[in-house]
């Protein structure tokens, strides 16, 4: 059953309960509170697990959720009980004037935490206006440490402007900075590389299994966390107690000595289903219950009907429960679906 009710007795601290602000619980009695908010399609890379060389078909700019529909969205959203939204894409700084839609996030109420998954190419000149205007957070995924492996990964990336994003995140306070690997057998073996670089930098490496169902190259490139796991436990790493703030499925580790810690999202070999915490938005405003589900609720549909604010924000909230009621108990095997565009969809 779909709840949309006040916050569960004991879920906020004494005197401090807020008796207007909603949860969002799923059928399977998970706590709703995570946007995924594609912002755009495109992509200044062509990773090769993400894209084919020739890229994918764009959408039309007049398809793509206008910032002030967006804004229209969430603040339903924020009402409704999603406490958390991650901008993504696509490569979400391409989207012009992006930091304008973060200010316009910011300004809502509740206060929404703001974080961005980024390919981190362009955002050493981003960053700090990113912060001013609200972020609070970035992930920035970064394949490999060599640059000549990163420019194969990436079809044509420059290893060195995604470093220099993320120490100019780490220098405009964004914290935590958070760097997405994810391992391809034989392409990127590369854990010691990364394992250095949080001995280096006070980061949180996250080693990602591949999910080959979203992904233009074969399962043959799998590498299960189990492995990497143990090598780390055999150097004496422990489970991190006060993981870095996030709202995903990594576990985290401690590395002696390390100013970061090194994490795990095992999609494949261990499913985290059961404590999914997320809904999605597509850039062309369609709400996805799950990554692997191909249904989608179309918002943008509502918010360009031309009803009345009332309406329209009655409309979204339904919309928004729509997607809740959708949302499968899990992916049930990757395996069993076709291929899809996680550019599209926003990872
Ligand atoms: P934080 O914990 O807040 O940092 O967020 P996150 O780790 O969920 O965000 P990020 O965008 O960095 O996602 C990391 C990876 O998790 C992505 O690359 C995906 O591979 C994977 N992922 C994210 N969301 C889902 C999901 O709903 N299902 C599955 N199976 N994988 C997901
Ligand atoms: N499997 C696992 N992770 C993927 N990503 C993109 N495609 C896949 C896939 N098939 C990751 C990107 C980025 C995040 C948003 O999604 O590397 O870190
Ligand atoms: Fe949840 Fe679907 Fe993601 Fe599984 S794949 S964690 S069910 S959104």
């Amino acid at each position: 059953m779909t709840v949309l009710g006040s916050p569960p007795m004991g879920s906020t601290p004494r005197g401090k309960r807020n008796l207007k602000m909603s949860v969002l619980v799923d059928r399977f009695s998970r706590r709703i509170d995570y946007l995924r908010l594609s912002v755009t399609d495109r992509c200044n890379l062509r990773c090769i697990y993400c894209m084919p060389p020739e890229g994918v078909p764009h959408l039309d700019h007049a398809d793509i959720l206008t910032y002030e529909e967006i804004i229209r969205f969430l603040h339903v959203a924020v009402k409704a009980g999603i406490g958390k939204v991650r901008l993504t894409g696509g490569e979400p700084l391409v989207r012009r004037d992006v930091e304008r839609l973060v200010e316009g996030i910011a300004a809502l109420r509740p206060r929404l935490d703001i974080s961005l998954t980024t390919n981190g190419t362009l955002l050493a000149s981003m960053a700090e206006k990113l912060a001013a205007a609200g972020l609070k957070r970035v992930n920035v995924s970064i394949d490999s440490l060599h640059p000549e492996t990163y420019r194969r990964l990436t079809r044509g990336g420059d290893l060195n402007s995604a470093l220099e994003g993320v120490e100019a995140a780490l220098e405009a306070g964004l914290e935590p900075v958070k760097i997405n690997v994810v391992t391809l057998k034989h392409l990127n073996d590369e854990v010691e590389g990364f394992l250095d670089l949080v001995y280096r930098l006070p980061v949180h490496v996250r080693f990602i299994e591949y999910m080959s169902p979203c992904g233009a190259v074969d399962a043959s490139y799998f590498v299960s966390n189990q492995e990497l796991r143990a090598a780390l436990l055999r150097r004496g790493a422990v489970e991190e107690d006060r993981p870095p703030v996030g709202g995903g499925p990594a576990r985290y580790y401690r590395l002696p000595g390390a100013r970061g810690t090194v994490g795990f999202i095992s999609p494949v070999s261990s499913h985290f289903c059961p404590q999914c915490n997320r809904l999605r938005l597509t850039a062309e405003g369609r709400m996805r219950p799950c990554l692997f589900s191909s249904e989608e609720v179309d918002v943008r549909k509502i918010l360009r009907g031309g009803g009345d604010g009332r309406e329209t924000e009655e409309a979204v909230r339904r919309a928004i429960l729509a997607a809740l009621e959708k949302k499968p108990r899990d992916h049930a095997g990757l395996a069993s679906f076709s291929r899809m565009n996680m550019s599209r969809i926003g990872g």
